[in-house]
């Protein structure tokens, strides 16, 4: 019977030690936030990323970020959205510009998305800078961090190319040439 409380001993501080455990790895994910967690401090809405980010670096002195996913996604919105595995670019307060490794697909073809803004104060909108194009939509649809599909699922019943056309905002006249060229 003695012989046995020496083991009592390492097995409660074995308990001990792994009740720890969770709680130390919950404060070292609490210092450094998701990058879901920090989009909104920028302003910005955290379902601009998919679900499947694997990890991120950002430089708080330039706002320069790499996000790393865990595959390539697409995702429908108003528009479909091809992901690349790695995605660059600089985050200030209401912005993201240098935009590198976001794709939309418009008229057919797939187009960087260079800038993404929103107003500040919020106004419900968000402006994309896709090449010559700026595209205000709601910012609605980007509240929400959506999960990846492939390519067929997500813009299965979404090709409207008339209704695209459009859904565009009535360009200034030297814009509209600009589109036409296309
Ligand atoms: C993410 O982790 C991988 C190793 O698993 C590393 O090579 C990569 O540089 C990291 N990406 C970022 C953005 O920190």
């Amino acid at each position: 019977m003695a012989s046995a409380k020496p083991y009592l001993t390492i097995l409660s501080l074995l308990f001990i030690f792994l009740s720890l455990f969770p709680s130390l790895s919950l404060s070292e994910s609490s210092s450094s936030p998701s990058v879901f967690e920090i989009l909104p401090k920028y302003g910005l809405p955290s379902g601009l990323l998919p679900d499947c980010v694997k990890n991120y670096t950002l430089s708080h002195d330039t706002g320069h970020f790499v996000v790393d996913l865990e595959h390539t996604c697409y995702i429908k919105f108003d528009y479909l959205v091809y992901y690349e595995k790695r995605i660059t670019g600089t985050l200030k307060i209401g912005s993201i510009s240098d935009l590198k490794g976001i794709q939309v697909k418009k008229f057919f073809v797939w187009l960087n998305l260079d800038e993404v803004q929103v107003d500040l104060p919020p106004s419900g909108s968000i402006y994309f800078q896709i090449g010559i194009i700026n595209k205000k939509l709601s910012v609605h649809q980007f509240e929400t961090v959506r999960s990846c599909r492939d390519e067929t699922s997500a813009s299965y019943g979404q090709l409207r190319p008339w209704n695209l056309i459009f859904e565009l905002p009535p360009p200034v006249d030297q814009e509209m040439s600009m589109l036409l060229t296309e």
